[in-house]
């Protein structure tokens, strides 16, 4: 609930709102959702036609300038992502820093935090369309090298180099699974799959990590700083880290082979959370949940295979979907509840998956960003508090306190 708190430094008053349920930070013309009717679209478009029919990039740059880009721009926009997909040698060594069981996510938020330095023309105060553009081909290309590169880093395999002849998702799988003697060529699906999980999750307006990059960024923090510190608010159990909690919560289902029922009933108990349920803003059924549900379906059928932890998944959700405690409040399955599923359809190891909604989500972080940046009202995001400590007292020297 919202709360109205007195300010004593001041005449009138604040409200307190935990969590930020019921305050608006900003305008924002990037994306709308209708929580009430499970309403997703970006810049206008409905997300179901986007994840049907468009590329990732174009996503992207729909995104970020507002409009479905001309194919001549894609185009243009695609050589830039091809000059920008290898590291600087500065960067390579960076890695070797790292312990190799190192979490991914440390990795990428060090890592997009360190492009910067290597990027000083992006970092200017003056930034534009164009330049925006570098920046953005420049996030973008490196969150896949990056987030490669720390894979083959865990598997003790060396490096692919990135193919500027393939797409962005085809190039990603390949430096993620080619190996120097064999080469991935990855199914139509499952690179139609990859892009579907991609374009669902590169923008969500407000939510926690694109409000901490519009938070950072109205310092006037560069963009790389802004959208590193969106990766750390990411990785978060309660908010991108949910997919693999998600697979984690499935997986010790199947383990332990536990009846679902029974589960539910613990999630009843307050025992813990059914993780990938309920949303601040969805009260109905999340549309993205729906649209991956539907492409493990088709990614399974044409592959030829199946994954328990997908019909423990829609056993669980059919449960929840009827019961009590998840219709009172309002509780449906959220975009996490299937990604996991689909991400180790794909091969991706479970601690990459908070890592592939970062590459997912950077087109989105930088949208907000630009927006932000070229508001004329900006400013520094700075909330007030209720201050309930002591009031003054008397300092106790060292030697007195007992
Ligand atoms: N399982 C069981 N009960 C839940 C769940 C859940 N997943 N989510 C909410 N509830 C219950 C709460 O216990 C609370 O019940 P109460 O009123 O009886 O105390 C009520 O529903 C409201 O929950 P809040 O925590 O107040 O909802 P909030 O909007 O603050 O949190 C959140 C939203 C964090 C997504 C929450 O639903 C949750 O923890 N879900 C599981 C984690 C998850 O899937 N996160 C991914 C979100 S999507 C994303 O970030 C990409």
């Amino acid at each position: 609930g919202v709360n109205i708190g007195r300010l004593r430094d001041q005449t009138g008053y604040i409200t307190v709102d935990p969590g930020f349920g019921n305050t608006a930070a900003c305008n924002s013309a990037i994306t709308f959702i209708d929580g009430e009717e499970g309403i997703l679209r970006y810049r206008g478009y409905p997300i179901e036609e986007l994840a049907e029919k468009s590329s990732f990039v174009e996503v992207a740059m729909l995104l970020i300038f507002g409009q479905l880009p001309a194919k001549a721009d894609v185009e243009r926009f695609r050589g830039m992502l091809t000059d920008e997909q290898l590291l600087h040698e500065g960067m390579r060594y960076h890695f070797e820093g790292f312990p190799s069981h190192g979490h991914p996510m440390a990795m990428l938020s060090a890592m997009i935090n360190a492009c910067g330095c290597y990027h000083p023309e992006l970092l200017s105060s003056e930034m534009d369309d164009e330049r925006l553009l570098r920046a953005t081909a420049t996030l973008m290309s490196k969150v896949c090298t990056i987030a490669a590169f720390s894979y083959k880093m865990t598997k003790g395999q060396r490096m692919e180099y990135p193919d500027p002849s393939l797409s962005y998702c085809r190039n990603f799988l390949h430096m993620m699974f080619s190996m120097p003697h064999r080469r991935y060529e990855p199914p139509l699906q499952v690179v139609r799959a990859l892009t579907k999980f991609l374009i669902l999750h590169a923008d969500h307006e407000q939510n926690c990590s694109t409000s901490t990059v519009r938070m950072v960024g109205s310092s006037g923090a560069n963009v790389f700083a802004s959208v590193s510190s969106g990766v750390c608010a990411l990785w978060g159990p309660l908010h991108g880290g949910a997919n693999m909690a998600v697979i984690e919560m499935l997986q010790q289902i199947h383990d332990g082979g536990d009846d679902p029922r029974s589960v539910v009933a613990k999630v009843k108990d307050r025992k813990f959370r059914l993780m990938g349920f309920g949303h601040r803003v969805y009260k109905n059924f999340d549309p993205r949940a729906k649209i991956l549900e539907q492409t493990c379906s088709e990614l399974f059928d044409t592959l030829g295979v199946s994954d328990p932890l997908l019909d423990i998944a829609r056993e669980l959700a059919a449960i929840a979907l009827t019961d009590d405690y998840f219709l009172e409040r309002r509780l449906y399955p959220n975009v996490d509840f299937y990604s996991g599923i689909i991400l180790r359809a794909l091969g991706i190891p479970l601690n990459m998956f908070t890592v592939m909604f970062s590459i997912g989500r950077v087109p989105g972080w930088i949208a907000h960003w630009y927006e932000l940046y070229r508001d004329p009202d900006r400013r520094i995001c700075r909330p007030r508090q209720i201050y309930t400590g002591s009031g003054k007292r008397e300092y106790v020297p060292i030697a007195s306190r007992g």
